[in-house]
């Protein structure tokens, strides 16, 4: 503030003061005048109040912050209860799904077959110059037709079969694995059931038609995979 003095003001602190709060408009600062205007009283009022403020704000700020860089996360858990659920696919899998019928006796056949199981060292190395593995189609192209027919049939593998004591009520459809032709129940569009224990859901009589099997002595194992 201007004493309207032709004297150049002095640039005391006092007086930087007195300007700036003048103009500020910072609310409470402005108040602070040391009691030169105003009772010394209000300016320790003020400065009280202005630390108050400023020490708050400082704590939300800090604790804000910290809570952001904890990152906290928020968990609901809620119960439901289904009155149905949906059953899953099931799949089941012969472990020896070749029908000996289909091939030939031929030795040469069975050390072929032999080497592509997992224990391939049992078996002689294969002379793919021999005129026999030409003759036989081991070059033709092999088509889903043909997995099919060298495989045991399904119709025979699956004897009879009940979902929730309704006989035949699933569908079952041939898939293609690495074990050879399985069957998937259930898998197209999937049922839902509200029954549940040992007597209900799939119940599956099963003949691994352990006869046809081909080659059971070099398999690992005769039996079923089920997922
Ligand atoms: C295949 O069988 C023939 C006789 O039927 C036999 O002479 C030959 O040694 C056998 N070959 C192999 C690799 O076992
Ligand atoms: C493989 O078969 C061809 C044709 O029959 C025959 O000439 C050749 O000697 C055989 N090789 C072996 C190692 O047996
Ligand atoms: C199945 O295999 C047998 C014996 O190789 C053959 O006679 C028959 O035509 C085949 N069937 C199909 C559908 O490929
Ligand atoms: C195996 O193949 C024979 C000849 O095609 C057929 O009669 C028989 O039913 C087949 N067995 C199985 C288990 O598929």
């Amino acid at each position: 503030m201007s004493d309207n003095s032709d004297k150049p003001e002095q640039l005391t602190f006092a007086n930087i003061w007195d300007d700036y709060i003048e103009s500020t408009g910072f609310h409470a600062v402005n108040k602070i005048d040391f009691g030169r205007k105003h009772p010394l009283a209000r300016t320790v009022f003020w400065i009280v109040l202005w630390l108050a403020s400023a020490s708050y704000l400082i704590y939300i700020v800090t604790t804000e912050l910290s809570s952001y860089y904890r990152y906290p996360t928020i968990t609901t858990v809620s119960l439901k209860y289904a009155d149905k659920l949906q059953f899953p696919a099931i799949t089941v899998c012969n472990l020896a799904t070749k029908n000996r019928s289909m091939f030939g006796d031929d030795n040469r056949t069975e050390h072929y077959y032999l080497r592509i199981t997992p224990m391939p060292a049992a078996a002689t190395p294969i002379n793919w110059s021999d005129p026999f593995y030409s003759t036989e189609g081991f070059f033709n192209e092999r088509t889903i037709e043909d997995f099919y027919n060298e495989s045991k049939q399904l119709s025979q593998f699956i004897e009879f079969h009940e979902f929730d004591l309704k006989s035949n009520y699933l569908n079952y459809s041939p898939v293609a694995t690495d074990l050879g032709l399985c069957v998937r129940f259930n898998g197209d569009i999937p049922v839902t059931t509200a029954m549940y224990g040992g007597l209900y859901n799939l119940h599956v009589y099963i003949d691994l038609l352990l006869d046809n099997d081909y080659y059971p002595e070099s398999y690992v194992s005769s039996g079923l995979k089920v997922k």
